[in-house]
């Protein structure tokens, strides 16, 4: 009896140290980088990005571990060569795995985005017909252009002429939506319309708005189990993702069975990713599981990503006039082949996406004991996370002025004697993992940089878009990340930039 009860109190000794040791301890081993437990995860969850990009600034290896209530543990980087290690010379190691695939499962089901193995792979080879250069070509002429024309402008022209703000976020999310799905379902939802059309929610958009959100929530809870007790109860959060993710089913299934009947009657089919899956004879639910991530994929990055310029551009207004000069001096209104000769907004979208990143941090779970570039061991099973927020804000990354926008530090050598920058810097993708890198790396990387140069030049060329308040934004790091309470500006006409091809106007050295 004595030795039973020596043994349970030896137990509980054991059990009361490692929780502890779990919850409280924060430490640093030679054979480890600094590791905080999980009482410190859990007081500074609602701020991680901040504490995240701290932590990781102050490490030496720039990689940190954090230890949740219940394994995996986290192994968070932002050094770029783990970032290549995990995402191109051990892949194979370090898929997404089931614990992330689990918790988006029920909204992009088994789409490119939450597959990996095969499933991924033959997802992969489908949709890159999509991003050759002659389908990219096309999409740009047929509905980029078009979209900026018909629908943009005249929404533009209109905001200013009746003194209207506006959610500026909303605007471009809107825009994305409607280009995306013309890419993917090859059909137009016409989610842009007139300026009234902003007083009232488009359904489609609200599910998709719903999901991700909800979904984005339980990737961050700490205690699953919350979230999963809730879904088996069909109660809460959980019951209004069920009815969010029926409704968008419901969307594309009809937009499926109009498109297969078009197909059966005609001779000649469009080129879009949904005809190309029908006749390639995909099944039905993995068909609408892929628009799903394409939709997603495509859809809030773009527009991210130029939110955050616009706003950068309003409050650096002398990076505003450079880009001015440059865009009267190169950019013709519907000509997209020349985009990538405009450097200065090549330069001036890599640093809103530096500090803006459209994705903040992505993860991938090891399938075998592993030991990363910098010496940091991996077990089976460790959730393995780059960040490429952090990764935009390390000093040892990006110099002591790493927190300024300042797009001229992606150019190298001299200017011309226009005072043009002519070479755009090669920056590694593993330092600068906005797009991802190696096999996975974002299958609408092209695409999204014709995209955003195109919008972005049309309307800085012939709008001013000023922020309504002087309040900074707050950056919300959601599936992708967005401006809290989105952008509210108000949109001016430009008043013709004169001489601005002249020397002291093109100046872009500054
Ligand atoms: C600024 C714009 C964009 C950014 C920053 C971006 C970023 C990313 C990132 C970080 C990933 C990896 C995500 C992960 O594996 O969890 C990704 C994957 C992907 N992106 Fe993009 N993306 C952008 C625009 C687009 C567009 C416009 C499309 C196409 C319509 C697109 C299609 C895809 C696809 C299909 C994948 C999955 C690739 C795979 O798993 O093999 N992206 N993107």
């Amino acid at each position: 009896m004595e030795t039973h009860l020596f043994l349970l109190f030896i137990l509980s000794f054991l059990l009361m140290a490692i929780t502890s040791y779990c919850l409280f301890y924060n430490h640093q081993s030679n054979h480890s980088p600094p590791t905080y437990a999980f009482i410190s995860f859990f007081n500074n969850r609602h701020r991680l990005l901040s504490w995240y990009t701290h932590l990781l600034s102050q490490s030496p290896s720039q990689t940190v571990l954090i230890r949740r209530l219940t394994p995996p543990k986290t192994i968070l980087t932002a050094n770029p060569q783990n970032v290549e290690y995990i995402l191109k010379t051990n892949f194979i190691n370090f898929p997404k795995g089931k614990p992330f695939t689990d918790v988006l499962q029920d909204f992009l089901g088994t789409g490119i985005f939450n597959v990996d193995g095969d499933l991924w792979l033959t997802q992969r080879k489908l949709a890159s017909h999509q991003f050759t250069s002659r389908s990219l070509k096309q999409h740009v002429k047929t509905t980029i252009v078009q979209a900026v024309k018909t629908k943009l402008f005249p929404l533009l022209d209109s905001l200013a002429a009746s003194d209207t703000a506006v959610d500026f976020q909303e605007v471009l999310r809107r825009l994305g939506f409607d280009i995306v799905c013309k890419l993917s379902l090859g059909f137009d939802p016409c989610c842009l319309g007139d300026q009234h059309s902003f007083s009232h929610q488009v359904p489609i958009l609200k599910a998709f708005d719903t999901a991700a959100a909800i979904v984005a929530k339980r990737a961050a809870t700490p205690i699953s189990a919350v979230w999963k007790l809730k879904k088996f109860l069909g109660i809460g959060s959980e019951k209004v993702l069920k009815d969010s993710v029926l409704e968008i089913h419901a969307y594309i299934t009809e937009i499926v069975d109009e498109r297969k009947k078009i197909i059966i009657n005609s001779e000649e089919n469009e080129l879009d990713l949904l005809s190309r899956m029908i006749m390639g004879g995909v099944n039905e639910e993995l068909i609408r599981d892929m628009v799903i991530s394409f939709i997603m994929a495509g859809r809030d990055t773009t527009s991210a990503a130029m939110t955050w310029l616009f706003y950068m551009l309003s409050r650096h207004t002398h990076v505003e006039e450079k880009l001015v000069s440059e865009l009267a001096f190169q950019f013709k209104d519907d000509e997209c082949e020349n985009l990538k000769e405009m450097k200065y907004l090549q330069a001036c979208l890599c640093e809103s996406m530096r500090l803006y990143p459209p994705v903040s941090w992505d993860s991938k779970h090891a399938v075998d004991d592993d030991m990363l570039p910098d010496g940091t061991p991996v077990s089976a099973g460790d959730r393995v996370t780059y960040f490429p927020y952090g990764m935009g804000r390390m000093e040892k990354l990006w110099g002591v002025d790493r927190l300024e926008f300042r797009p001229n530090r992606w150019f190298d050598g001299e200017a011309d004697e226009m005072g043009r920058m002519l070479v755009l810097k090669e920056v590694s993708a593993y330092k600068y993992p906005v797009f991802h890198a190696g096999p996975r790396v974002c299958l609408g990387k092209g695409m999204a940089n014709v995209q955003m140069s195109y919008v972005v030049a049309s309307i800085v060329k012939r709008f001013e878009i000023r922020a309504v308040g002087s309040e900074e934004a707050v950056y919300l790091p959601l599936l992708t990340a967005h401006m809290e309470g989105g952008f509210k500006v108000w949109i001016r006409r430009r008043r013709p930039t004169i001489g601005a091809t002249c020397r002291h106007e093109y100046n872009l050295r500054k």
